[in-house]
C-alpha cells in the first residue's frame, strides 16, 4: 500500500463504540467515500448511512457470530467460523481487520480459513472483540494467519488470551505452528510479551536447575 494512502473512512461506528481507522480498506467504492462507515458488531454488514444502520440494528436476527461456540470461560466466548461456510460474514470480518491492519490480508479469498472470533457476552448478545484466522492447511505449519483485538478493546490481554488459544489448537492437534510472517510492529511487541511470559512460567516451575547450553 502507498504511505500516503489516506483512509476516506476514517471512523467507524461499532456497536456502542465510534473507532478511528488506522489505514485503508478495499470497501465497494459508494462505501468509501464517507468518513464513517456503520458496521453491525454481530453480523459485520456494512452500511453507509445511521439512518439504514438503526433499521438494520431493529432487525437484525443475529447476536453471536456464525459457527460453533467452542471455547466458554466466563464472560468470554470463542466461536469456530468456517470461510466456506460463512463466507460473506469472513469476508466482511477481512474488510474490517484491514481497517488496522498495514500489511496484506485476505478478502475475498476465505474458503481456505477458519477465524476464531473471540466475543464478551452480555444480556444483549456476544460482542466482538477481536479474532485470528487459520489456514486449514498451512505448508508452512503457520498456526495464525492474521490476529486483531479492536482499538477500543487492546491493553486488556486478549491478545495475548487468542495467543495462547491459537498454541493451544496447534498443541490438540499434535502439531507446531507460528505466526504468519511478517509480523506487524504490534503482533511483534505482543508475540515477544506472550514468550516472555510463557518462558517465565516455564523457568519457574523448573524442579531441576537448568542452563542453555543444556540439553
Ligand atoms: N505498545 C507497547 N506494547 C504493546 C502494545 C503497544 N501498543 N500492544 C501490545 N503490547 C505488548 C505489551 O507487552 C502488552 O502487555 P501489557 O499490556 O501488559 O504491557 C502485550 O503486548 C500484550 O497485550 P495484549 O493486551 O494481550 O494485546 P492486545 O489485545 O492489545 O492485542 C494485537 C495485540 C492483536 C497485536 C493488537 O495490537 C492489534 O490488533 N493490532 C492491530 C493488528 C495487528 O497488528 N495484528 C498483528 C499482525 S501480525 C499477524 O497477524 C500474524
Ligand atoms: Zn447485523
Amino acid at each position: 500500500m502507498p504511505a500516503l494512502e489516506v483512509p476516506k473512512i476514517t471512523k467507524i461506528q461499532f456497536g456502542d463504540y465510534f473507532i478511528d481507522t488506522w489505514y485503508v480498506a478495499p470497501y465497494p467504492e459508494e462505501y468509501s467515500s464517507h468518513p464513517l462507515l456503520y458496521i453491525c458488531e454481530f453480523c459485520m454488514k456494512y452500511m453507509k448511512s445511521s439512518y439504514v444502520a438503526g433499521r438494520h440494528k431493529m432487525k437484525c436476527p443475529i447476536k453471536h457470530p456464525p459457527g460453533d461456540e467452542i471455547y466458554r470461560d466466563g464472560k468470554i466466548s470463542i466461536f469456530e467460523v468456517d470461510g466456506r461456510k460463512n463466507k460473506i460474514y469472513c469476508q466482511n470480518l477481512c474488510l474490517l481487520a484491514k481497517m488496522f491492519l498495514d500489511h496484506k490480508t485476505l478478502y475475498y479469498d476465505v474458503e481456505p480459513f477458519l477465524f476464531y472470533i473471540m466475543t464478551e457476552v452480555d444480556q444483549a448478545g456476544c460482542h466482538f472483540v477481536g479474532y485470528f484466522s487459520k489456514e486449514k492447511h498451512s505448508a508452512m505449519d503457520y498456526n495464525v494467519s492474521c490476529i486483531l483485538t479492536m482499538p477500543v478493546h487492546q491493553r486488556k490481554g486478549y491478545g495475548q488470551y487468542l495467543i495462547d488459544f491459537s498454541y493451544l489448537l496447534t498443541k490438540k492437534e499434535h502439531r507446531i505452528g507460528s505466526p504468519e510472517r511478517p509480523l506487524s510492529d504490534l503482533g511483534l511487541l505482543s508475540y515477544r510479551s506472550y514468550w516472555k511470559t510463557a518462558l517465565y512460567y516455564e523457568l519457574r516451575d523448573q524442579k531441576e536447575p537448568i542452563s542453555i547450553q543444556g540439553k
